[in-house]
């Protein structure tokens, strides 16, 4: 039997293999909501614009909501012949209500629905993000502002560079996410016009009102061009750049995560609840969470490249390629949500052990460049000497090994004899990172003034 919807030319069915590539209800169901209000808006419309009859729209409106309810209770049975989820909801309107169902789809295509409905779906699903980043944020404010005098180590090249606070490394993801959030609400902003009424390509010579329609759905504006409307998924392109690069940093965090709890560095504790065990080493707790971060961001990127791929050489307008655009982003955007989750839960149960932290801090000469910087104040040296003068001293702990501040005063007065022991109280971690006060510097201060600085401004998000 050819297909109820489309299949006035066509005198036999799809081959089985057809229809299994060609189907999309399966994932494509999750749209049954966008679907049906969009459908709501656009009837409603022609009502209005007296394309339809009020009473063929309000059996329409009805059939629609019966549906929602079946959809929502289970009792709706989807079918891989009706292809997708736009004709699964069509064909059981007719079953509902007859003949009238048939008048919905006046000046619409599939083309310019499954764009609105992805938009609608995908502009949800940025909403969401937006507010996990915010919660995200939160716990990691609220870690820095308890933590902003805790020391511990700062790295380059993951070699102990300069102590630094741990409040002050939980405020640079903060910064990060924060950045992140922002794209989120770009890339919300843009999306947000309403291809509806484009129809197939073209538009319609019907006389509807798209930015009826287009304010229903909430939207800004209609899209401008017809063809673009139909044929553009820069909107959702954009949602998983944007989730591609949270997931970066994410997965940042979860590495450092993962290297902070293991036995050799000790500087974090993980609650039970994000770590699991071995099935034969009874002593491990293993970060699984923060390991799935980390791993999540291969299929988050994975989604974004097979967009970007799938569309680059389409033709205008719409292709059946497009399809394809559905399973990838739900997938992705699912991911970084879930990683978000779990990233937040992880934080708010993380228990810094300072003590480790504090003692690694002062380790790998960390105070190094304060003794260089004490030279360059105190005795008025070139910077470039200063280092030099430093160098040799570090090279005399290393030799006798032992740390820093416990080179003998002789010692450093051999390479210059102009050191006095007023050096040794700038040689402690603590002392290092309180004088670092320059303006987004490590120092406690700044710390406290920064987290309290975001608490502030995510609770006026809130309020
Ligand atoms: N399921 C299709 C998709 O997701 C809907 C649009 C179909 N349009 C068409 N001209 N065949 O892209």
């Amino acid at each position: 039997m050819s297909n109820r919807m489309w299949g006035g030319r066509f005198a036999e069915g799809p081959d089985a293999i057809m229809e299994e590539i060609n189907a999309s209800i399966d994932y494509d169901r999750k749209l049954y909501r966008q679907d049906i209000d969009g459908s709501k808006a656009h009837v409603r419309m022609l009502a209005e614009k007296e394309i339809v009859t009020r009473d063929d729209a309000d059996k329409i409106v009805g059939g629609l909501d019966t549906i929602l309810s079946e959809i929502e209770k289970g009792d709706f049975k989807f079918s891989r012949a009706l292809e997708d989820i736009h004709m699964n909801v069509e064909a059981r309107l007719a079953e509902l209500i007859g003949p009238a169902a048939g008048r919905l789809h006046t000046a619409r295509s599939r083309n310019d629905q499954v764009a609105t409905d992805f938009r609608l779906w995908v502009r949800d699903t940025l909403d969401t993000l937006d507010d996990q980043l915010g919660d995200l944020m939160q716990v990691l404010s609220e870690k820095a502002e308890l933590h902003a005098s805790d020391v511990m180590p700062g790295f380059t090249h993951l070699q102990s560079a300069q102590p630094v606070t741990f409040g002050h490394h939980l405020l640079a993801y903060v910064e990060m996410f924060s950045r992140d959030r922002g794209r989120v609400r770009d890339a919300r902003k843009r999306m947000n016009e309403c291809p509806l009424g484009a129809a197939a390509l073209a538009g319609t010579s019907f006389p509807i009102d798209r930015k009826m329609t287009a304010q229903a759905l909430g939207f800004d504006r209609p899209t401008a061009n017809s063809l673009d409307a139909v044929s553009d998924r820069d909107f959702v392109i954009e949602a998983l750049s944007a989730a591609s690069l949270t997931a970066m940093h994410l997965s940042r965090l979860a590495e450092e995560i993962v290297v902070w709890c293991s036995a050799q560095f000790g500087f974090v504790k993980l609650s039970d609840k994000f770590s699991t065990g071995s099935s034969i080493m009874p002593q491990k707790k293993n970060p699984d969470a923060a390991e799935l971060v980390r791993a999540k961001t291969g299929r988050i990127y994975g989604s974004l490249q097979a967009l970007l791929v799938m569309m680059k050489g389409l033709p205008l307008a719409y292709s059946k390629d497009m399809q394809e655009d559905k399973e990838q982003a739900f997938d992705g955007l699912a991911s970084v949500s879930l990683a978000l989750a779990a990233m937040t839960g992880m934080v708010r149960d993380l228990e810094p052990v300072t003590k480790a932290m504090k003692k690694a801090a002062g380790s790998g000469y960390s105070t190094a460049t304060d003794l260089a910087d004490w030279l360059v104040r105190v005795l008025g040296m070139p910077f470039r000497d200063a280092h030099h003068v430093t160098g040799r001293i570090v090279g005399i702990a290393v030799e006798k090994g032992i740390e820093l501040h416990k080179v003998p005063l002789e010692d450093m007065q051999k390479v210059d004899p102009k050191i006095t022991d007023e050096v040794f109280s700038v040689l402690s971690v603590d002392k290092s990172v309180r004088s670092r006060t320059s303006y987004g510097g490590t120092s406690p201060v700044n710390v406290r003034k920064q987290a309290r600085r975001w608490l502030k401004d995510l609770a006026k998000e809130r309020a």
